[in-house]
């Protein structure tokens, strides 16, 4: 039977018998996904100065990642393969974005992105380099979280960065 669930991290919904492994929007895990009726906003939470230095880093780090990955997109009709993978990439990012400026509490800046590399294999590497570093910083920014909101927010990332790691390695 169909039902309404809602993603506890980006707040969207998604209508299927069972819950999906992860988040279609945002890519937190499985067990983020909950029962509409049971929802409540992860991003209405009291930030302390140095959980709102880091959201702000990530949500600069998502930003960039969003228009990078939607010029990727946009510039590379020749590898269609491609464009899907980095057409999802984009819109995850996008989701990650729109989150961390709703915890901020500001609007979503303009997207702007760094330029792609040229070619396939050069925009697979940047992809790697930038996934990466985001799980780098989003481990060190858990750990410096003491709001479990945000915890679970850099947990629900870090997950979702890996898995767009595993997907370019
Ligand atoms: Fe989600
Ligand atoms: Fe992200």
């Amino acid at each position: 039977m169909a039902q309404l669930y809602v993603c506890k991290i980006c707040g969207e919904p998604y209508i299927g018998g069972d819950a999906i492994d992860d988040c279609p929007h945002c890519g937190a895990p499985k067990s983020y996904l909950r029962d509409a009726e049971e929802y409540s906003q992860l991003w209405e939470a009291e930030l302390n100065d140095q959980e709102k230095k880091d959201m702000q880093e990530t949500l600069n780090l998502e930003v960039n990642a969003t228009g990078y990955y939607k010029k990727v997109t946009d510039a590379n009709e020749k590898y269609k393969e491609q464009n899907r993978l980095f057409k999802q990439l984009a819109r995850v990012e996008m989701e990650h974005a729109e989150i961390a400026a709703k915890f901020l509490n500001i609007e979503l800046p303009e997207i702007v992105g760094e330029d792609p590399k040229g070619s396939v294999e050069k925009d697979l590497a940047r992809t790697k380099e930038l996934e990466s570093h985001a799980v780098e910083l989003y481990q060190k920014f858990l750990k410096n979280a003491k709001n479990p909101n945000v915890k679970n927010f850099y947990i629900a990332l870090i997950h979702a960065e890996k898995g767009h790691l595993d997907i370019v390695s």
